[in-house]
């Protein structure tokens, strides 16, 4: 069951969502920590990077797993590499051998070395317009693992803002699946921007694969972070 979480704004949310990662380091530095792209989590990473350097907490043994990642990219200042290096890794001592993306070459590698590693502690997320997670676009199977996949053109549009043009944004991905994020020991799924329709969805508490996103109803340590505005926005929708 998810637990909706509604706060005045964006900064309220970054600031409890990054104390919370902060205080879970400080207690375990193996900790084993879940990373999204997106705008949606940037003022959560920005706020991890001043609590940690205020508190002097060491990020050099814990372990991350990004979501994803694109396939066959020709920029790589468009990568999520690149994008989790700018906006998180380069501001902390993480090591860049615990950083981990999947690789298309052997998808199903990501998950067993996440179980190596005794699973992800706390999976940050955020959500495509069309309900999608990670990469998971509308249809994928719930008991998907880490997959290559081939992207909705909705979602190359939602994406071509990061892109010269939309002819450069790739038509492939890989992601952890479906079951890959439900493993994951708890969620925290931050939603904002353009995004009352998936959140609509959310609030019905139904789970259907045409909405990814969906089946996190059935997860069982699971927090959704919203603003009001935006839950009202959503509330409104008929
Ligand atoms: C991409 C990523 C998703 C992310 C989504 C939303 O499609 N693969 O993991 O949740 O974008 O991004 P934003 O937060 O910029 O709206």
């Amino acid at each position: 069951m998810i637990k909706f979480v509604i706060k005045q704004s964006e900064d309220e949310i970054a600031e409890e969502v990054a104390l919370e990662v902060i205080s879970k380091i400080k207690k375990n530095p193996r900790f084993v920590l879940g990373l999204a792209t997106g705008t949606s989590p940037v003022l959560t990473y920005k706020k991890i990077i001043s609590l940690a350097k205020k508190e002097q907490v060491s990020f050099k043994n814990v372990q991350t797993f990004n979501l994803d990642e694109y396939v066959d990219l020709k920029i790589k200042e468009q990568s999520y590499h690149y994008f989790m290096y700018e906006n998180l890794f380069k501001d902390l001592d993480f090591n860049p051998l615990n950083t981990h993306f999947p690789l298309e070459e052997d998808p199903l590698a990501y998950d067993r070395l996440i179980n190596k590693t005794g699973g992800i502690d706390l999976q940050i997320l955020g959500i495509g317009q069309n309900s999608h997670i990670g990469f998971n676009e509308p249809g994928t199977e719930f008991s998907s693992w880490t997959h290559v996949v081939t992207l909705t053109e909705k979602t190359r549009l939602d994406n071509a803002r990061f892109f010269p043009s939309l002819n450069d944004v790739p038509t492939q991905a890989i992601t952890m699946g479906l079951k890959t994020i439900m493993e994951a020991k708890e969620i925290v799924l931050i939603i904002l921007g353009s995004k009352e329709e998936a959140l609509r969805q959310l609030s019905s508490l139904k789970v259907n694969p045409l909405h990814p996103a969906s089946i996190l109803h059935n997860h069982p340590n699971i927090k959704l972070y919203t603003t009001k505005d935006l839950y009202q926005k959503a509330q409104s929708i008929k």
